[in-house]
């Protein structure tokens, strides 16, 4: 969300840094020599079609795939799986909430294996239930809500762990056009307050260029880098304000 550290990058050090990462299932390549690294701050929206890798090269960054080759550092240290509770928050293309469980129980979930007392837990689950504005429904169960409320409690339990990297995968696609863009405004305000840093998977063109600093589009078979595109559109980014509908009408001949 930095302009100024979108304009000086080599003097910060990236919390993200990929180099020459590869990765095949069943030997066919679907990441080609992926490089890319994410400054503080910023919010990076990987673009692309589907079945070009986006999903995989997430999984890869949040440590739950190994690559099959290059060089993936977080805050300056090699990943490591499954030691990261604290760092990375991942967003689901699903909600993946638990129908038998309450929204508090669902939001504590991501707290479950953590070296957390119960009281911090407690205190976590209220905390970022406060943050997506959705404390009093802490009772309730996921049926009981609209999609609009599950997508803020799928975000709640991503953000529980206080994580300063935020991975999303497609995390609003299900949403009507008027609640995703609620999520939008929701996702830029807690993302500012806490100066996350964060990389979203989309298809869509629009949702990139309302939300992110930069847009890294991918291109696929096997899936790579195609172009980096920084935009510096004041925010509010209305889609309909003449820059931002520009923007988005050269994006798409390039997706
Ligand atoms: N676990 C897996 N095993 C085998 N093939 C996979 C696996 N995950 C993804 N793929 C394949 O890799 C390609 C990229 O998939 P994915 O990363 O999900 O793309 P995207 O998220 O851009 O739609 C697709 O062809 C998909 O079928
Ligand atoms: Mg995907």
């Amino acid at each position: 969300m930095s302009a100024l550290l979108n304009e000086q990058p080599a003097a910060v050090s990236p919390v993200i840094a990929l180099r020459g990462v590869n990765k095949s299932f069943d030997g066919q390549r679907v990441l080609q020599d992926i490089s890319l690294e994410v400054y503080p701050g910023e919010i990076v929206a990987l673009l692309g079609a589907s079945g070009g890798g986006k999903s995989t090269l997430l999984n890869i960054i949040s440590g739950l795939l190994p690559a099959d080759g290059g060089e993936i550092t977080l805050q300056g240290e090699a990943i490591a799986r499954f030691s990261q509770w604290r760092q990375v928050g991942y967003l689901f293309q699903e909600d993946r909430l638990l129908p038998w469980r309450t929204v508090r129980q669902n939001v504590n979930l991501a707290l479950e294996n953590t070296p957390l007392s119960r009281g911090e837990r407690q205190q976590r689950v209220q905390e970022a239930l406060r943050l997506v504005g959705m404390e009093q429904v802490a009772g309730k169960w996921p049926h009981q809500l609209s999609g609009g409320m599950r997508s803020r409690i799928a975000l709640a339990r991503s953000l529980v762990a206080g994580p300063q990297i935020l991975l999303m995968d497609e995390p609003f696609s299900r949403l009507d056009p008027q609640t995703r863009s609620a999520m939008h405004a929701e996702l830029l305000r807690i993302c500012q307050l806490k100066n996350m840093t964060v990389v979203i998977v989309t298809h869509d063109v629009e949702e990139a260029v309302i939300l992110a600093d930069r847009i890294v589009i991918l291109q696929p078979n096997p899936g790579r880098i195609k172009q980096s595109v920084a935009l510096s559109l004041p925010r509010p980014r209305q889609p309909t304000g003449r820059d931002v509908a520009e923007k988005i009408r050269l994006l798409r001949m390039e997706v």
